[in-house]
């Protein structure tokens, strides 16, 4: 071989060495300006999306949404119970394929911020930790614990070592930039003290030796150890600085809006004001945000936290519920991150000289090296102003921000959105009506041959290991043929109290009344007058969950399920019931029989015809099917027509529906600034979930199987299965932040 064409082959080596060894070894550092690139300083946009609350399918073309809007990094949690259903059982498939998900937001060539947690609250059943890990002897869950420690540790080590086996850390080449452990420890460290405080530090410890070669956060974490940085989660955190003057401000959760509850208001919070604290953040120095949902998606199967988070998890994110685009909230924000670019240079290479101009207004102003770059801001919530910057005038609507990337021409203002509107629209489509069958859930014989019998009440939890939602208490009173109330007196009247969440009531059969508890105080007591007759009496209380809480202060010790019953009214007086013996069935018996699949659905006889649907008989099992509807908009099963239950297709949990209304207050008002709605603000006086996701993916061209438990009775005859699309409006101009 020549010897030029030897040096070619070898300066082609070298370049192809050069430009992989890019690739492959990717540098993840921070500074006090931000997070650094290759040595790059940049300025991040990220959003969330949760991989369990979408399917597959989906990914692709939410990661690619995302990119469009001008997204840099995807950030999601790992769910810990989704992952490892029972001790060393791992499920990494489907909607819980954490490296298709990654290798996903790789291929669209966007990075990720991997939250592992493994608490990760998230609205997510039990914080992501699966209930299992409560029964580990010893065990108390995210403090200075041995039993704990060692549980996290090796569910932390398996995903990282994960991740590594796929190259997929930047360090290796691949997407993830950033990492998280724990989440939101701050307060809970203040309240546990020393023991808080050595928790966090091995957490950290623990994390960093790991060595992913990329930094570690913690966010809502003042005492974030180095080199572990802390930070903000909120709906505004221009008021955050970094517990280190070096390390660079970052916010991992800006709410885009908020999650609902079942019989809770819709929350809907305005991008002006979104894109305003984004703004803010961004001018006082901030380097990295992430929305907080960017796709809030749905909560399938029995994955909802709470306990009484919806199914839908939709969160007036950018990206809707169902994969499609909200106007004007994402083009808003896209035109926002486009304005922030713009400005990326002057932003992470000085430091703002903040001016007054005036009381209320402000300029701050980054340059450096002939870039210079402008925010422009009116905090006032009401009055326009018309400020003089650098010898030019400009108006500034109130509660808002002007993005100067140039120090003179404005080129985006937060509170003017000059993008349409989206609108749903809704289409019927050929499944409109089913032909329904219906099975009636076994009540009377309830607790005759049960296995399970104890002196008492237990504790619902520890009885069912979150198997179901349902769990029977089942007892028998004896009522004396001398009883006044039998003779035409005021019947007896049955107390049960409850510490969660809901109860049903049957006695000798008969459905006798109803209770339920709220996401904030989860106990109830139910009372009401009961029919009893002479003998024995057949009592049948169903308690239900509706998903473990996943936030406060050690809920794993919270109790579920039933704690005292007191028959009232007799002529003894008061009766105590809680200390007779008491049958347990753990989930209903449709549930043993597998009535929700394919294979289980034919081993009982169904009644068929139209009587079988207006069937008012509480706790009736459902079931018809379909052929999937054409076309590929996204579809939904509209339930305003049923009361509480489950809804499966074929075998897959869509989730929990109940049509709980939405009451007239706001329930979480947590805006902090201009924005302080008090009162319900949309979806008053309606269900505050009536549309269930059909996820497109789980449907066969032909004889889809639909099954639904109804707990309270309902009219099957009007659910129908819609198909959604949205069409777009122009928007009037608010002059005033706060509309939207
Ligand atoms: C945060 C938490 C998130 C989520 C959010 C509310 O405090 O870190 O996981 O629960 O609140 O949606």
């Amino acid at each position: 071989m020549e010897t030029s064409s030897v040096s070619k082959l070898l300066v082609l080596f070298f370049t192809v060495l050069f430009v992989s060894s890019k690739l492959i070894h990717c540098t993840i550092t921070y500074d006090k300006k931000s997070i650094l690139i290759d040595g790059q300083r940049r300025i991040l946009i990220s959003g969330s999306i949760h991989y369990p609350r979408s399917t597959p399918d989906m990914w692709e073309s939410l990661v690619q949404k995302a990119k469009d809007g001008g997204l840099d990094v995807i950030d999601t949690y790992v769910f810990w119970n989704g992952h490892e259903p029972s001790p060393g059982n791992y499920d990494f498939e489907g909607r819980y394929d954490l490296v298709r998900f990654i290798k996903t937001v790789q291929k669209m060539g966007l990075y990720a911020n991997l939250r592992i947690g493994p608490y990760v609250c998230a609205e997510w059943n039990f914080g992501g930790f699966p209930v299992w890990l409560k029964y580990v002897p010893g065990i108390s869950f995210r403090t200075d614990n041995e039993p704990f420690k060692r549980a996290m540790q090796g569910f932390t080590q398996k995903i990282v070592q994960m991740m590594k086996n796929e190259k997929l850390f930047a360090s290796q080449g691949g997407p993830i930039i950033l990492s998280q452990i724990e989440n939101e420890y701050g307060p809970e460290s203040k309240a546990l003290g020393t023991a808080g405080h050595a928790y966090i530090n091995w957490a950290a410890k623990m994390a960093v030796g790991l060595d992913t070669g990329v930094p570690w956060v913690m966010c809502k974490e003042d005492d974030a150890p180095d080199p572990v940085i802390n930070t903000c989660n909120g709906f505004y955190c221009d008021a955050f600085s970094p517990n280190k003057p070096y390390k660079p401000t970052l916010w991992t959760e800006a709410w885009s809006g908020w999650f609902t509850e079942f019989g809770g208001a819709i929350h809907r919070r305005p991008v002006q004001d979104l894109a305003f604290a984004v703004a803010r953040f961004i001018q006082k120095g901030g380097a990295y945000i992430n929305y907080y949902m960017y796709h809030g998606g749905t909560n399938f199967g029995r994955t909802a936290g709470g306990p009484f988070i919806t199914t839908s998890y939709d969160y007036d994110a950018p990206i809707d519920e169902y994969g499609l685009i909200r106007q004007p909230k994402y083009g808003h924000l896209k035109e926002l991150h486009g304005a922030i670019k713009l400005c990326e240079h002057a932003l992470v290479s000085s430091d703002p000289t903040v001016t007054s101009l005036g009381t209320y207004h402000q300029a701050h102003v980054f340059s450096s090296n002939g870039s210079c770059a402008a925010f422009l801001s009116n905090y006032h919530t009401k009055s326009a102003a018309r400020v003089i910057f650098n010898d030019r005038h400009y108006n500034l609507p109130p509660w808002s921000i002007s993005i100067l990337p140039d120090c003179r021409n404005v080129v985006f203002n937060t509170a003017k959105v000059r993008v349409k509107i989206s609108h749903t629209q809704l289409f019927p489509t050929s499944s409109m009506m089913f032909s329904w069958g219906t099975y009636d859930e076994d009540i009377s014989s309830l607790g005759l041959r049960s296995r399970l019998t104890a002196q008492g009440l237990l504790e619902q939890m520890n009885v069912t290991r979150d198997t179901s939602d349902y769990l029977w208490y089942t007892t028998s009173v004896d009522i004396s043929p001398s009883e006044s109330f039998l003779r035409g007196g005021q019947k007896p009247t049955l107390n049960v109290d409850s510490a969660g969440h809901a109860l049903h009531v049957y006695i000798n059969g008969q459905f006798s009344g109803s209770a339920f508890g709220t996401r904030k105080d989860r106990g109830f007591t139910f009372t009401g007058p009961v029919n009893l007759h002479a003998g024995a009496n057949h009592i049948a209380l169903a308690s239900i969950s509706v998903g473990l809480p996943n936030v406060g202060r050690h809920y794993e010790t919270w109790k579920t399920g039933i704690v005292g019953v007191f028959l009232n009214g007799l002529d003894q007086g008061k009766k105590d019931l809680a200390w007779q013996k008491w049958s347990y069935q753990v989930g209903l018996k449709g549930e043993a029989m597998n009535l929700v699949s394919p294979d289980g659905v034919s081993s009982v006889e169904w009644m068929q015809g139209s009587l079988a649907a207006q069937s008012q008989q509480s706790m009736t099992w459902y079931k018809a099917y379909f052929d999937a509807p054409e076309g590929n908009e996204p579809l939904a099963l509209d339930m305003r027509s049923m009361g509480k239950g489950q809804v499966w297709i074929n075998g897959q949990s869509l989730g929990r529906y109940w049509m709980a209304y939405a009451n007239g207050d706001c329930g979480t008002c947590r805006y902090l600034g201009t924005f302080r709605p008090t009162k319900c603000q949309s979806g008053c006086g309606h269900p505050t979930q009536r549309w269930y996701h059909v996820p497109r993916s789980w449907l066969k061209p032909k004889q889809n199987l639909l099954v639904l438990f109804e707990e309270l009775g309902g009219d099957a005859k009007r659910i129908s299965l819609v198909k959604r699309s949205v069409s777009y409006k122009s928007h009037r101009h608010h002059r005033k932040s706060g509309g939207n």
